[in-house]
């Protein structure tokens, strides 16, 4: 048993997601994925899902590798940013004060263990759509539904590589307040993967063993459908587009998610999901451990895991 999750940090908000081909990679995340522009300054685009009340989801910068910048993650209050803060400063991976992105206000910067930037805020503009297309019907929905692509509702999670994930776990879990849901361990004690959660969905960041020993690096980020079919008609779509497909369609064993990977044409491997209506309720949830021999059984219907999924990762070392 493990202690419930602070509830300090609400959810994760946005990513920033670094791409050697900008023009490309805009086209996949709003012609194949349905995501909306949403402004942009310098290098960057902004860019948001249906689903999401703030102003932007993904901030898209141009530049000459792959990657992921920052992860934005919203505080519950004024008062939980405040005490992440100090838990933040007191581990010594604390950055600083900086102002927010559009939309965002005041945002303290940090670093996981292994070197991921990570904004954490409170205060941030809700999203109200123009008039036109983008006014939904109803008035408990951000946008209206793009019917573009995949259209993919909302940013679901995050998932790093890392040169060690134990003290990685066990940032999220003792300074952001998060918990560990579901973990593997190999038969050598090695802690291969973590995944945590900081409300009841039952994961929003989680860690992988980098195997080339790199720090700072990303193995994927995921975007969630509303049903598992989403995810069939989101093969035929990057079938039809000429967008990479690593695996899948499949079921995870591990979270149970239905899933695809393809590549956006950065190079960045980006996950389209369905947690079905799967939620961590328990206050007193176990710890789920997966040992190697489950893990080499594949995925929950027999899948084998791709070969890729151990060697790519962004930026490419
Ligand atoms: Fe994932």
């Amino acid at each position: 048993m493990s202690r419930p999750p602070l509830h300090d940090v609400a959810h994760l908000a946005y990513i920033e997601l670094l791409t050697p081909e900008p023009e490309k990679s805009l086209w996949f995340f709003t012609e194949v994925l349905g995501l909306t522009a949403n402004g942009g300054e310098g290098n960057s685009v902004y860019l948001r899902t249906w689903d999401d009340y703030e102003r932007h989801t993904l901030k898209l910068t141009a530049h000459d590798t792959s990657g992921i910048r920052r992860t934005g993650l919203r505080a519950e209050s004024a008062g939980a940013l405040g005490a992440r803060v100090r838990a933040i400063e007191a581990a010594g991976l604390g950055i600083g004060w900086k102002d927010g992105d559009p939309g965002i206000g005041p945002t303290y910067a940090f670093r996981d263990p292994d070197g991921h930037e990570i904004d954490l805020y409170w205060e941030t503009e809700w999203y109200s759509p123009p008039t036109g297309d983008l006014r939904p019907a109803l008035k408990n929905q951000a946008q209206a539904y793009p019917g573009r692509g995949v259209s993919v509702r909302r940013l679901d999670h995050v998932n790093y590589l890392a040169r060690d994930v134990r003290p990685c776990g066990e940032f999220v879990a003792d300074v952001l307040g998060g918990r560990v849901t579901e973990q593997i361990v190999l038969d050598d004690g090695t802690l291969s993967a973590q995944w945590l959660h900081f409300a009841q969905k039952s994961y929003d960041l989680v860690y992988t063993q980098d195997w080339t020993g790199s720090a700072g690096r990303l193995h994927h980020v995921a975007f969630s459908t509303d049903t598992r079919e989403d995810i069939l008609r989101a093969a035929d779509i990057c079938l039809d587009r000429g967008v990479f497909i690593e695996t899948g369609p499949h079921k995870h064993a591990i979270q149970q998610t239905f899933f695809l990977y393809v590549y956006e044409p950065g190079g960045n491997r980006i996950e389209l999901c369905n947690p079905v209506g799967r939620l961590v309720m328990a206050p007193d949830w176990r710890t789920i451990t997966w040992t190697e021999t489950e893990r080499a059984k594949g995925q929950a219907w027999g899948l084998k895991t791709i070969e890729s999924f151990h060697t790519h990762g962004t930026p490419p070392v």
